[in-house]
């Protein structure tokens, strides 16, 4: 069985549905132990949404690879969530104590609260929202910074003296239908859900390194069929979403280009695909009277590229810019399967102007799953096991400041 210390995450893709189990290292406060994992194709799952009885199937045997792996039984998990129809906006809210004390944790938490409150109640009443958007539920309430006595910025006030206390919060809501197709199909396996997470807060937990996240970073999880982004400054998110393009538009493409099927064009575009521009005269073998000219190839690469990261991508981190420049020294990191594409980190560099890097799940152990595919999983891992570590009262998150762990309670 999973115990306390040990925590299970499912990260429900639509190329792959990864699940991990984890156990915290009891000698570094930063590190995991993997205990096991399991990974099967997905079948149904589309851009978010779980198409039910084929994925019920391939989440069972994920779990189950994962439980044979572990030699444990798993109960209850962390999930991931990616939906493309979502809200993600900033709320202010100021709370004014009696008199100058000392800022503690009921604080923060009450803050939050009201930020939560307020924001529900506008959803509520907003017609337009359901109209467009549907029934949408509160999934995290996150702090970008906290202001106090209107002129001292901070990361967390707990431990400043003062009387006011601002903070400049970030509210990341998620359709109905798609929490409850997730937690549906979830339950069905017999798993009990912890918490759901947004998919970026929970890759940024695996595969970001404290300074970027101080000095400004994007961070880029490109998927199957997703690509999904956020924005971290001085510990705090700034802004965060989803893309509905990934890997399989690259693929795609060639297939309609070439008139190739889609596992060929999958094979090519992992075994000679390159951006990075670099012409050649190579040709690719494809039956006995047909060749494919590399450099042709990437050109439809290049230009799926440019659709996804020069228009799309930049066009949803403007917002970013506009507020200040936070895309800092911190740069670009980019993870999920798709950013095994050769010359990306190269083409984002161009393209941006910034440091880029392809990074892996960090501060793991045990089990050799330090791909860029698993920056979900692992991190959703990770995730679970601080929200486990607060609810024992063993430390509170070292950036990405919120309130945590309460969502699921009280959306049953
Ligand atoms: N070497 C490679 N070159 C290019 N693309 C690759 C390579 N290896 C894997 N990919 C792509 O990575 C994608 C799968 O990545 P990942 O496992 O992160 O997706 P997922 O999490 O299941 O999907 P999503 O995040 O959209 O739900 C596929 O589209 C695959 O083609
Ligand atoms: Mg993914």
């Amino acid at each position: 069985m999973v115990t306390a210390s040990y925590v299970a995450a499912l990260d429900i893709g639509n190329r792959s549905i990864k699940t991990v189990v984890v156990h915290k290292d009891p000698g570094d406060q930063d590190k995991i132990n993997v205990l096991g994992y399991g990974i099967v194709p997905a079948k149904s799952v589309t851009r978010g949404a779980i198409d039910t009885e084929d994925e019920i199937k391939s989440i069972k045997k994920s779990v189950s690879m994962a439980e044979r792996s572990a030699k444990t039984k798993i109960e209850t998990a962390y999930i991931g969530i990616s939906p493309t129809v979502m809200i993600t906006t900033p709320m202010v809210v100021e709370i004014k104590k009696r008199e100058v004390s000392r800022f503690n944790e009921n604080d923060v938490n009450k803050v939050l609260e009201m930020a939560e409150k307020k924001f529900a109640t506008w959803l509520t009443k907003s017609t337009k929202v359901k109209k467009f958007l549907g029934d949408q539920v509160i999934l995290h309430v996150l702090a970008r910074n906290f202001v106090i006595d209107k002129r001292n910025t901070v990361e967390s006030p707990v431990g400043f003296t003062g009387r006011n206390l601002l903070v400049n919060a970030y509210i990341v809501t998620v359709p109905r239908v798609v929490l409850d197709s997730i937690r549906n199909c979830v339950n069905s396996v017999g798993i009990g859900v912890k918490e759901v997470v947004f998919e970026p807060i929970a890759a940024a937990e695996s595969v970001l390194r404290e300074r970027e996240r101080k000095e400004g970073v994007l961070l880029l999880d490109i998927g199957c069929k997703t690509t999904q982004y956020a924005v971290f400054y001085k510990n705090g998110i700034i802004v965060s979403g989803v893309v509905g393009q990934g890997g399989w538009d690259f693929t795609s493409d060639l297939t309609k280009v070439f008139g190739i099927d889609f596992s060929t064009a999958e094979k090519i575009k992992c075994s000679y695909g390159d951006i990075s521009g670099i012409s050649t005269n190579d040709v690719i073998p494809i039956d006995e009277d047909t060749v494919l000219n590399v450099t042709e190839v990437n050109k439809v690469l290049v230009s799926r590229a440019e659709h996804l990261i020069g228009e799309r991508i930049r066009k949803e981190i403007v917002e970013a810019r506009k507020i200040g420049n936070y895309i800092g020294t911190g740069g670009v990191v980019i993870t999920g399967g798709g950013s095994n594409l050769k010359g990306l980190t190269r083409f984002i560099r161009h393209s941006f102007g910034v440091p880029v890097r392809k990074a892996s799940p960090i501060g793991i152990e045990g089990r050799n799953i330090m791909t860029p595919e698993w920056a979900v999983a692992v991190g959703l891992a990770k995730y679970g096991i601080k929200v486990e570590a607060r609810k024992e009262g063993k430390g509170l998150f070292k950036w990405l400041g919120g309130k945590f762990g309460s969502w699921f309670d009280r959306y049953i």
